[in-house]
């Protein structure tokens, strides 16, 4: 009786006696659990997907559009990570990995350094289907792997791992505990904000042969979701700016609404550059004392940092 009430469950976020299991025991690498969708987790990916396609093609970048070709998803039903992983890792190397939940920041960003993305098997409720706080399957898959086909993106996400290892190594060097953990506060914060108006809610300028071409979208945030995707371009409010890295890394954001702020890069080119910059800045002390708000820096990302294997 017991299975087939875990059966029944499915791996709805925030309702999976499987995935609370895998938590209590401490497991955060898990893998998928693939029999355990029920109809409605598949449904619920078939309608996602189904609403997304045409946004996709009116507002993604064509790095996205090449990916999810690539990658050869299934519009009826939730992917198996191993087949994602069949057509990903030898067009950048890249793999998914499944997780049970929460990633402590240093963890999350030496995944990436190692080109492994933590990736949620659990999907939103069917009743759901809008932007939601917390990652699914249908925001990693959908909306952040498509993008890690791209060799050129691909590497920007290396670097910014390995930006995290130059972080830990600074902070071992610093004596008090209490000035090291100030500084991780900073860094990791600065790291946050740069992740989210980049890899999360990035714009990018489309090219043509007669000069800059339409705004598109590459933030796997805005990619996943139905609603935002099209204001992120159409709505006359929202702040569209080219990309300072000195506002990006001082700029709060709240993570429960449409964003009013969104900051364009010219290229992936360009977005390494500015991870490249970021670690120089990192390097000269600049990441130390940033701007205070969100986000939050919980203890779990602080320990992570302190912690570190680093070398
Ligand atoms: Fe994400």
């Amino acid at each position: 009786m017991k299975s087939s009430s875990v059966v029944s469950a499915g791996l709805t976020t925030g309702e999976s006696p499987f995935i609370e299991q895998a938590k209590r025991a401490g497991q955060l690498y898990i893998e998928q659990p693939y029999e355990l969708y029920s109809p409605e987790n598949h449904e619920t990916w078939r309608k996602l997907y189904a609403r997304l396609l045409p946004r996709w093609d009116r507002y993604a970048n064509e790095h996205f559009l090449t990916g999810i070709h690539s990658l050869c998803l299934n519009p009826d039903r939730i992917p198996r990570l191993e087949d994602v992983n069949r057509f990903l890792k030898p067009l950048t190397g890249f793999q998914t990995k499944a997780v049970s939940g929460y990633v402590p920041a240093f963890v999350f960003f030496d995944c990436l350094r190692n080109r492994a993305f933590p990736t949620t098997v659990t999907i939103r409720r069917s009743k759901k289907l809008d932007y939601l706080p917390e990652p699914d399957i249908f925001h990693d898959v959908a909306g952040h792997v498509p993008m890690h086909t791209d060799k050129q993106f691909a590497e920007a996400l290396v670097r910014f791992g390995e930006c995290a290892h130059t972080a830990a190594e600074m902070a071992a060097g610093i004596r008090g505990p209490d000035t090291r953990v100030h500084y991780l506060t900073s860094v990791i914060k600065a790291m946050a904000r740069f992740f989210w108006f980049t890899i999360e809610f990035g714009l990018m300028r489309g090219r043509q042969a007669s000069g800059p071409g339409a705004l598109k979208v590459y933030g796997s945030g805005l990619l996943s979701s139905y609603g935002e995707i099209e204001h992120a371009i159409e709505a006359p409010e929202v702040q569209r700016y080219p990309i300072q890295l000195e506002w990006a890394i001082n700029q709060g954001f709240e993570i429960n609404h449409y964003q009013p702020l969104l900051f364009i890069v010219d290229s992936f080119d360009h977005l390494f550059s500015l991870v490249d910059q970021l670690e120089d800045w990192m390097k000269a002390g600049k990441l130390s004392n940033v701007a205070p708000g969100e986000p939050e820096v919980n203890e779990e990302d602080l320990k992570s940092f302190l912690h570190a294997e680093i070398g």
